[in-house]
């Protein structure tokens, strides 16, 4: 998945649904692999901003608002907040309002953002200038992963078309009193910034860490610039269009009716064909895996699913018929304490086949986060850290039998919202479920002199 700067992306191909229950056609990754799909004139020739035109046209702010809340919509970006709730909450505080589009996917194992801004990037504008007219915002910034480059360049220049178009500017569409503008920001080149509030505090030009909640970024005080503001991840606002579009009905009806719609699932690992999979949401992991992303290298079993790519707790590869969607994978039976909710992330399915050693698995996520901790939090900032010394001692075959018990301790003792994000949470979730679930292997680690090979070349000692 490594990406030139300034290379255009050249996306898996979605493919269309087979045995999906309903007739599904996909929409937010339609354009993928069209020549010329960025072009506003492409847009427009395939329906493009006709949602818009029909908000400014037909619709009140408020019924716009109501509409996306009744579809059912829950943000992409992991938490699975219900965007109409978070724009009706933003209206409903003072102006002047913002929007942030969190577009800093920084997570290994989640890239959809990228394929769609590569593939659409009106598509986000259009969900965009929609939020805006909902919740009467006059300025909309986009913040994208610094290391996206080509992203970037993409998005500035469909918004370069928009103004020239009149889509964006002073009078959108010619509506009189409703004037947009859009920014975009590269950002800072941590995992941290794709945290709403540090984001914010990036965008606002100082080192991105967590703020303090309350104030919620939708109050005064604690959004960007201190003004009430939609924080949003890309794909939610790509689904707006479309909603506005066809009808809350529509939406609500794909998939699962708990957290309706259409999902660019991203697929990697062990699987023979990794990318981009626009299903509706809820599909199960056995047909992601062996319908869509081409079965199993080597026709190994799995082993082992990461749901939401790092940051969620490791499912054992014995279920496959379990729905992959925000609601199942949040609810009993996959509430699973002292760790909380499975968690599905923002939908980077990371596949485990039976030739990983997932003790080497574990090692190499906890380096991740260990690395990508602010350092805010104390539990975060020294807890990651132990985890991660304690996991190459393993790994590498120097461990001590109480190694496990003091890991799991100190895995424990950070989650539960601890700290002022949910970093220190992510942390734990694969480690904590990765020791429950392969406890014989991290044990065969510890008492059998280990072959292991880890992944990091700094991990020796
Ligand atoms: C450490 C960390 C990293 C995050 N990274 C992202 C990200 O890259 N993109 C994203 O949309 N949300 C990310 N989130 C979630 C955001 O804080 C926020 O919930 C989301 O952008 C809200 O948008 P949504 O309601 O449309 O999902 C992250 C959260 C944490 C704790």
């Amino acid at each position: 998945m490594a990406q030139t700067p300034g290379q255009p992306i050249q996306p898996a191909q979605p493919q269309r649904g087979p045995g999906l229950p309903v007739p599904w056609e996909p929409v937010l990754s339609a354009a993928v692999g069209r020549p010329n799909s960025r072009d506003i004139d492409d847009y427009i020739s395939r329906g493009g901003y006709d949602a818009l035109k029909k908000a400014l046209e037909t619709m009140t702010p408020q019924d716009v608002t109501k509409v996306v809340a009744d579809s059912k919509l829950v943000g992409r970006g992991g938490a699975g907040f219900p965007t109409g709730v978070k724009w009706g909450g933003t209206a409903r505080n003072p102006a002047p309002r913002y929007l942030v589009v969190n577009a800093d996917e920084s997570e290994p194992g989640t890239f959809g953002n990228r394929y769609a801004i590569d593939a659409d990037p009106h598509m986000l504008l259009d969900g965009m200038i929609i939020c805006c007219y909902a919740v009467d915002i006059q300025q909309g910034h986009i913040y994208i992963r610094g290391e996206n480059l080509h992203g970037f360049e993409v998005l500035e220049a469909a918004i370069t078309q928009a103004y020239q178009k009149g889509i964006l500017g002073p009078s959108v569409m010619g509506k009189e009193g409703f004037g947009v503008d859009i920014y975009v920001t590269r950002g800072a080149g941590a995992y941290i910034c794709g945290e709403e509030t540090a984001l914010m505090e990036s965008l606002e030009g100082r080192r991105a860490q967590p703020r303090i909640r309350p104030p919620f970024p939708i109050e005064v005080g604690g959004g960007l610039f201190g003004r009430p503001t939609v924080v949003n991840n890309v794909e939610t606002l790509m689904n707006v269009p479309h909603i506005v579009e066809r009808g809350a009905e529509w939406f609500a009806g794909i998939g699962n009716p708990a957290c309706p719609g259409p999902k660019l699932y991203t697929i990697s690992g062990s699987v023979n064909k990794p990318g981009m999979y626009e299903l509706p949401m809820g599909v199960s992991l056995r047909d992601l895996i062996y319908k869509y992303a081409g079965g199993m290298q080597r026709d190994q079993k799995v082993k082992a699913v990461s749901p939401g790519a790092l940051a969620c707790q490791i499912l054992p590869g014995d279920n496959l018929d379990i729905p992959m969607d925000t609601a199942t994978l949040t609810r009993p039976p996959y509430f699973i304490p002292p760790f909380g909710p499975v968690g599905f992330g923002a939908g980077g399915i990371v596949v485990y086949g039976e030739e990983v050693d997932m003790v080497q698995i574990i090692t190499n996520i906890a380096g991740f986060f260990a690395r990508e901790s602010c350092g805010k939090c104390v539990p975060c900032r020294e807890g990651t850290h132990w985890m991660l010394d304690m996991l190459r001692r393993i790994a590498s075959g120097a461990g001590r039998p109480k190694d496990l018990e003091v890991l799991r301790d100190v895995a424990t003792n950070i989650a539960g919202r601890k700290t002022l994000c949910a970093l220190g949470d992510f942390a734990v979730n694969p480690v904590g479920s990765g020791l429950r679930l392969f406890w014989d292997e991290f044990e065969a680690h510890v008492t059998k002199s280990s072959p292991a090979r880890l992944l990091e070349p700094a991990a020796a000692g």
